[in-house]
This record gives structure tokens, C-alpha cells and sequence, in this order.
């Protein structure tokens, strides 16, 4: 039925606008062109601190109908609602006290909360549920669009439906050329992983997809927080994540990827071994390896995501390797682990989903 109805909506291969924002001297015209297209109910892909967002009016629900048309999304898969402003009392039914203290201590910034929406939120934004996630973004560019569009922004990651998030603008411009009236650059995204989601519906709040707001810091908060462990572990038929959207196959790059997991030298050995295995079978490889590891692999196509000292650059950099290896066109992956501590829960969320849950361990 809404397929149907999406022929009628959508232009066929519409000229998409590119604009590059510098952050420090804002092109305003250039702001109030694709705030008014939000508000006029087209598509606008936008930085934020986390990924690129693809946004339309949350308010209008054929707009937001383009959104899913645009990256293929599944329909029972909500969006996050965008906003430049702490009084959201229209949005939802209530504020509970325990979003109170999580959005004044974490907003604006990469923390998503999930509350009980007011009818003003149509199904189409919410996917039919009676909740919304909403979240201030803190990159300006993301901030200014909100405000200049004076609506709030529905935005999913401005990526097709699977592949990995776009941290780069260049990214957006190859899912979603054609398909969307305006792309705002804005460099590289400082987090480069989404936000943490949280829903504050229950009692104690629980994190639904873990992000740069660690469990750690939420804790700092409210102590009772805790993450969903559905989210951890491999999809299973009787442990359904509360996020409709942590259950499809996700930040896939093109060629099937390896996790290989243990004691680093063991890995470092595995992966080697699996690499030659490979090429005598003519396969093109790529190694997801980091500053400390990166010259142990002799043969393959390796790529560093950093120091494994800094776990903050190695999830900024995860979704952009995963993309250069589609353009290196290698054949298969493999990936050395990080611990599961602070960010590395997040960066393993997104490295094991990619992985398909594919895990080699030594
Ligand atoms: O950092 C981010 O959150 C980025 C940027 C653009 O802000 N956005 C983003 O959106 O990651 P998306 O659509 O790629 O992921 C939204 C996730 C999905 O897993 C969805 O199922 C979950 O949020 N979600 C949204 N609304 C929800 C709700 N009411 N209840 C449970 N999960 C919800
Ligand atoms: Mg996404």
C-alpha cells in the first residue's frame, strides 16, 4: 500500500544540491535554503557530532515517508526525532525525572532518549509505536538546520538501509545522490558512531544501543541504568532488542567480514594464516589492524583504525574503513576485537553487527 503510494511521492533521480559548510564561518543562505526545504517537506542530508543524518520534517509524515523510500529502511523501524531545544513537553506525554537529569547532564550531545510520544508525532516518524527517541545533536551545523527549519528533524543515518554510516560527506553523496534535493557537508564526524539510545519509558532507564555516552558515564547519573542484553549478544529468537532496528543485519560492508578475537599475538598469528589461505585461493583481503599492529601483516590489504590506546579514533574511523574496503573491492575482511569496556562496548556492537556475528576465537 505505502509502496504504492512512495511511486507518487518520490521524484525519480532528482538534482541533488551539495554544499559544503565551514563550521567556523557558516554559510547562512546556504542554511535557510535546506531549513526550508525540511519545512516544505523535502530531504536534507546534514553533519552531525555522530554520523550524517538524513532529515525531514518529523512532523509531516509524507516527508518522512520519503526518508524511508530513499534508504530502503524497513517501515517498522522508527526514526530519531532531531531538536535545537531543551522544551520538548510538545513532542512527548511526559518528561520523566529520570530523562530530566540524563538530558541536562548529556545534552546536547550523542544521547538519544526514548520517551511516550504526543499524537502531534505522526506513525510514520515513530513507525507505530507510542514512543519516540529524540535527541539535541551538538554539532552547529545539525543544531542551525533545526533551527532554521524550525520544525524538528526526523533523521536516520543518512546511509542505504545495511551499509555502514556515512562520516564523511562523500559517503552521503554516493548512498544518496539522486534521491535527496540537499546534502550539507561538514568534515568528518567527531564521534563517527550513533548515539546512545536510552529508553526512559521504564524504571530503571535501559540503553538500547550503546554509543559515545558510555554506560559508565550514564551510571555517573543513575546508577540503576543498564544495557539491554539483547544487544551484545548474536541475535536469538527468544532475545528481541527493544530497538526495532538493532535486529536487521547492519553496517555491512560489501565483502563478508571476520571478527578474530583472543590474545592479540594469537591474533595476529590467525589472522596471517587466514590471510594466506585466502590468497592462495586468489582472494583479495582486507585487514582491519591498528597503529600497534599494522606492520605484522606482510600480506593483504591492511588499514588502521588507530591506537589502540585511543579508543575514541578508532570508532571515528570504524565505518569510514569499512566503506574504503568496498572501494579497495577486496573480497572478504578480517578484523582484529577491542575489549568490551566504555566506548569499545559500542565499537564492538557495530564491528559485530557488521561481522555479521562472525567470530573467529584464539
Ligand atoms: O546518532 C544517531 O542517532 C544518528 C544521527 C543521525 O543522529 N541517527 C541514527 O538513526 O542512528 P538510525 O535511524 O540509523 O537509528 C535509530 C535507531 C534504530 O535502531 C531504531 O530502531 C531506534 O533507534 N529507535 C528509534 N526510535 C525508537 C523507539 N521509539 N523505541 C526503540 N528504538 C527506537
Ligand atoms: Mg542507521
Amino acid at each position: 500500500m505505502i509502496n504504492a503510494y512512495f511511486d507518487i511521492l518520490m521524484e525519480e533521480n532528482m538534482e541533488t544540491k551539495v554544499v559544503e559548510l565551514d563550521e567556523l564561518n557558516l554559510d547562512r543562505s546556504a542554511l535557510k535554503e535546506a531549513g526550508m526545504i525540511i519545512r516544505e517537506g523535502g530531504l536534507v542530508a546534514f553533519p552531525t557530532e555522530t554520523v550524517y543524518g538524513l532529515g525531514a520534517n518529523a512532523l509531516d509524515d509524507i516527508a518522512v515517508k520519503k526518508i524511508f523510500e530513499a534508504k530502503g529502511r524497513p517501515q517498522d523501524n522508527p526514526l530519531i526525532v532531531h531538536v535545537a531545544d531543551f522544551n520538548i513537553e510538545g513532542l512527548v506525554k511526559e518528561v520523566p525525572q529520570s530523562a530530566k537529569e540524563l538530558m541536562e547532564r548529556f545534552w546536547p550531545g550523542p544521547l538519544t532518549i526514548i520517551l511516550k510520544k504526543s499524537p502531534i508525532i505522526p506513525d510514520a516518524t515513530s513507525a507505530g509505536l507510542d514512543t519516540i527517541g529524540i535527541r539535541m545533536p551538538s554539532n552547529i551545523i545539525a543544531t542551525e538546520l533545526i533551527k532554521e527549519a524550525k520544525v524538528p528533524i526526523a533523521a536516520p543515518s543518512a546511509n542505504i538501509s545495511g551499509r555502514p554510516s556515512p562520516t564523511e560527506v562523500t559517503r552521503c553523496v554516493e548512498d544518496l545522490s539522486g534521491k535527496v534535493e540537499y546534502i550539507l557537508g561538514g568534515g568528518k564526524c567527531e564521534v563517527g558512531l550513533e548515539s546512545t539510545i536510552v529508553d526512559c519509558t521504564v524504571i530503571p532507564p535501559c540503553v538500547l544501543r550503546p554509543g559515545g555516552i558510555t554506560l559508565e558515564m550514564l551510571k555517573e547519573i543513575d546508577a540503576s541504568v543498564y544495557i539491554d542484553p539483547a544487544i551484545m549478544a548474536k541475535p536469538a529468537e527468544d532475545l528481541k532488542p527493544k530497538a526495532p532496528g538493532m535486529k536487521y543485519r547492519h553496517y555491512a560492508p560489501k565483502a563478508p567480514l571476520k571478527i578474530v578475537q583472543g590474545d592479540l599475538q594469537k591474533t595476529i598469528a590467525k589472522i596471517n594464516e587466514i590471510v594466506q589461505n585466502y590468497i592462495d585461493e586468489n582472494k583479495k583481503v582486507g585487514i582491519i589492524a591498528t597503529d600497534e599492529t599494522i606492520k605484522s601483516y606482510s600480506r593483504g590489504y591492511a588499514l588502521s583504525l588507530g591506537s589502540r590506546k585511543d579508543m575514541f579514533t578508532i570508532g571515528q574511523n570504524l565505518f569510514e574503513v569499512l566503506r574504503s574496503f568496498d572501494d579497495a573491492k577486496v573480497d572478504v575482511i578480517l578484523s582484529e576485537a577491542f575489549e568490551e569496556l566504555e566506548f569499545g562496548v559500542a565499537v564492538m556492537n557495530r564491528l559485530k553487527k557488521s561481522a555479521g556475528y562472525d567470530i573467529i576465537k584464539v
